[in-house]
């Protein structure tokens, strides 16, 4: 088979990763804790074939545009693995706003590893999926396994230890919702790449980041497996608040706010204070989602559709991991 196709969801981390301890080799500062979100997918299509002279990639109807995240790069690595000298043509859609601190390049990465994987002949274990995924983009190789996920830091310099492994299921707590509240669609000024690399080199706090992480893994890895929501979000909001402040006292300032991010971080206060059970968590942009649990998922959403600055949602359940598909998109 030298054509496949799989279909990847985004994550969105609980416990952060915001730091590199290995650039090259994409090998996290800390261990992090994400949730697979239905819904928010990417679909790709890989075929390797002797009729093309170089790499070709689409991505919702676009050429890609060369940058930092190395799709051509990845693709080498794979058909380098494989033993295959043909170029492969990639056409991948995702149904929501790409580069805008949504996770699109984890269900990117995690879909095209997955499709280019099989298309190039390898039988790989989702362990080795997701330490391959994990070279292209980091985050990306936790969204080969569904429900939560932890992406372990690993100590070896090789990162063969550095892979994700599934915490619970899909449907191990299928009430668990995450709102994607959505308030602005174009790129991020500051990819996360480079926003991670200045923390590390400039942020006087990162090593306080650090010796606090243990006790936020430690606590949502509990809540998870409890259900116990309150105190998943609850350290979920804390880790993320100290990852922005990482991002603000960097030099130069980071900061992936706008006014419509603080506008929905208020009312979310406000509504907690008035007894509905939600929180939020940010990424590198300034989107926001919200976590909540089923039974309060509609209230929170017309809450959230009436604030000046939101232009939409979308809400998440716990999702599945990346997988093959047998329909091809060209
Ligand atoms: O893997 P990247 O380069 O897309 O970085 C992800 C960074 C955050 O989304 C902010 C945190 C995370 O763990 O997903």
């Amino acid at each position: 088979m030298m054509k496949a196709t799989a279909v990847a969801n985004a994550n969105i981390a609980l416990v952060k990763y915001w730091g590199k301890r290995d650039k090259k080799l994409i090998l996290p500062q800390n261990s992090n804790i994400s949730m697979t979100c239905d819904g928010m997918t990417t679909t790709t299509t890989v075929e390797f074939s002797d009729k093309y002279k170089e790499h070709s990639v689409v991505i919702n109807d676009e050429e890609f545009q060369k940058d930092e995240k190395d799709i051509h790069g990845h693709i080498d690595r794979i058909s380098r693995l494989a033993g295959i000298k043909d170029k492969a043509r990639v056409v991948s859609e995702s149904n929501f706003p790409v580069a805008a601190g949504l996770a699109s390049s984890a269900s990117g990465f995690a879909a095209l590893t997955v499709a280019a994987a099989a298309a190039a002949g390898l039988k790989l274990s989702p362990k080795d999926l997701s330490i391959l995924t994990r070279q292209g983009s980091g985050s990306a190789c936790r969204s080969i396994f569904g429900g939560f996920v932890e992406w372990h830091r690993g100590k070896m310099p090789d990162g063969l230890d550095s892979y994700a492994e599934s915490i619970v299921d899909k449907n191990y707590w299928p009430e668990f919702r995450m709102i994607a509240t959505i308030v602005q669609k174009g790129k991020k000024p500051v990819t996360s790449r480079a926003g991670m690399a200045q923390t590390v080199e400039t942020c006087p706090y990162y090593e306080g980041w650090l010796g606090t992480v243990t006790d936020d893994l430690k606590m949502i890895k509990e809540g998870i497996k409890e259900r116990d929501f309150k105190k998943v979000a609850q350290a979920a909001e804390h880790n993320c608040l100290k990852m922005h402040a990482l991002m603000m006292t960097t030099k130069p300032a980071i900061i992936y706010w706008i006014p419509a991010t603080i506008e929905i971080i208020q009312n979310v206060l406000a509504w907690r204070e008035e007894g509905v059970k939600c929180y939020f968590t940010i990424d590198a942009g300034p989107n926001v989602k919200i976590l909540c649990l089923e039974k309060d998922e509609k209230e929170i959403n017309k809450r959230l559709l009436k604030l000046e600055g939101v232009i939409e949602t979308m809400i998440c359940r716990p999702g599945d991991g990346a997988k093959l598909i047998d329909k091809h998109l060209f």
